[in-house]
């Protein structure tokens, strides 16, 4: 049985549903803390550099992969290798990235929501500094009733979406949440920025020192571009696969990196700017959201208010991330063993909150159970982002340069495509070809053995 497969409605439908997927906790949470602690606008250039380099390139080419095709990584891969076992193994290696990601992610994703929860109910009024704000969080997400019962709860709004499919679930899902993130976040931005001191986290921005830039803050810029465009495991390609061929694809991408990148520096604007006028240090790590900002919110006129919007857009963030995630999997396990959809988002939604258990109780039970030095969740999110995506990555620009073959993917690229530039055309070859898959091998040796 051929399964009839779903299309976006539009191309804006799409655009947005895959800016959601690249817009994450990547953005919101890790590239803030990344910015703080290496040099601020100096890892800014350093990142930027990074999105046009390595991010663009391989955007493209995974979202091409996908919309030759139309197909879930596995069948994709499949296809155009012309049945290469080999190939049809690394559009498995991205699916078993997305059970993995997703299961861990889905936790911090509960978290989020559960902040929500605290913030209505009023539960950060006392808690004025960051020592308690963070005794706090530790008493939260070490209690498995509390992290489980979010897990849940998102898994369960997660399946919610893509139980209804790409048009009418995911992208309309994607519709309403990306412009009222971006609303949300516009708001803390100008709720940062009109505080008293926001000047110098605004220049802080603004104002790059070089000499916090070595070999590590250029590996670990390249790294967080490629998990915040949720390259290397697939994601853009199922997404891909699901676009018209008469839309013009590098124009689509084009969009999908600047939305990301920009919803990462206005998340800049939106900290440093009060951090600063609250009299804090940058460098506050992977502490600042849960640890610190809870109670950051008091020291600020109409801080409740602004806390549970901030919590809010977080969720949201996470949600269109998470739903992408799942969508990979379904793809592959409604098309590879006829499963039909609602079937299928019901029992992956069970099978990963399962495997996220052992990384929701690495903050409470399991926290000293440690496998090469880290928790299950260190373990889980060490091996996906550092090593599984990477590896993906390389697969997909060697699959794209090398194998499946310029000649080929170069028709299919123009397909929907109005007018060529050979000059552009031969940038993206060398750099999918050459530089792209090079240095994302420096990356991923780095995070071996660095
Ligand atoms: N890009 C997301 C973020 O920045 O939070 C994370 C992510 C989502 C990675 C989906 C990979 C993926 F397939």
């Amino acid at each position: 049985m051929e399964v009839e497969r779903d299309q976006w409605g539009s191309k804006i439908g799409f655009i947005l549903a895959a800016a959601g997927s690249a817009i994450g906790l990547g953005n919101i949470w890790k590239f803030p803390y990344l910015v703080g602690e290496n040099g601020g606008a100096a890892f800014i250039i350093i990142y930027l550099l990074s999105i046009l380099i390595i991010g663009l390139p391989t955007v493209i080419a995974e979202v091409l992969i996908g919309r030759t095709a139309q197909k879930n990584p596995v069948g994709s891969f499949r296809q155009l290798s012309q049945n290469s076992l080999f190939w049809t193994a690394v559009g498995g290696i991205g699916v078993f990235a997305g059970f993995v990601i997703l299961s861990y992610y889905n936790v911090i994703a509960g978290w989020c929501a559960g902040y929500v929860v605290e913030s209505v109910k009023g539960s950060f009024a006392a808690i004025n500094d960051p020592a308690m704000a963070g005794e706090f969080f530790s008493g939260l997400s070490g209690n498995p009733l509390w992290t489980l019962g979010f897990h849940a709860l998102f898994m369960f709004m997660t399946v919610g979406i893509i139980y209804f499919g790409v048009s009418n679930g995911i992208e309309k899902a994607a519709k309403i949440l990306m412009p009222l993130l971006l609303f949300f976040m516009l708001a803390l931005v100008v709720r940062g920025v009109t505080l008293d001191g926001a000047q110098a986290g605004i220049a802080y921005l603004m104002k790059p020192d070089f000499s916090a830039i070595n070999e590590r803050t250029i590996l670990l810029a390249l790294g967080q571009a490629f998990f915040s465009l949720s390259l290397g495991m697939g994601a853009l390609l199922t997404y891909g696969s699901y676009m018209s061929k008469n839309d013009n694809l590098v124009n689509c991408s084009l969009n999908i990196v600047i939305l990301d990148t920009f919803i990462a520096l206005l998340a800049g604007f939106m900290f440093f700017p009060a951090l600063f006028a609250l009299g804090l240090h940058p460098d506050q790590g992977p502490a600042l959201i849960f640890n610190i900002l809870p109670s950051m919110f008091n020291a600020i006129p109409a801080g409740g208010f602004f806390r549970i919007i901030f919590f809010l857009l977080l969720s949201m963030a996470a949600l269109t991330s998470t739903i992408s995630l799942m969508e990979v999997i379904t793809a592959f396990f409604t098309e590879e063993f006829n499963l039909s959809r609602q079937k299928a988002t019901i029992f992956l939604g069970g099978v990963v909150f399962l495997l996220g258990v052992p990384s929701a109780l690495s903050f409470g039970p399991m926290r000293d159970i440690h496998i090469f030095g880290k928790t299950f969740f260190g373990v889980a999110d060490f091996f996906a982002s550092n090593i599984l995506l990477p590896l993906g990555g390389i697969f997909i620009l060697v699959f794209v340069g090398w194998f499946w073959g310029m000649k080929k993917a170069i028709p299919n690229l123009l397909q929907g495509i109005q007018g060529r530039s050979n000059i552009l055309l031969n940038i993206w070859k060398i750099l999918v070809k050459f530089v792209a898959p090079v240095l994302v091998l420096i990356v991923l040796l780095f995070k071996i053995f660095g």
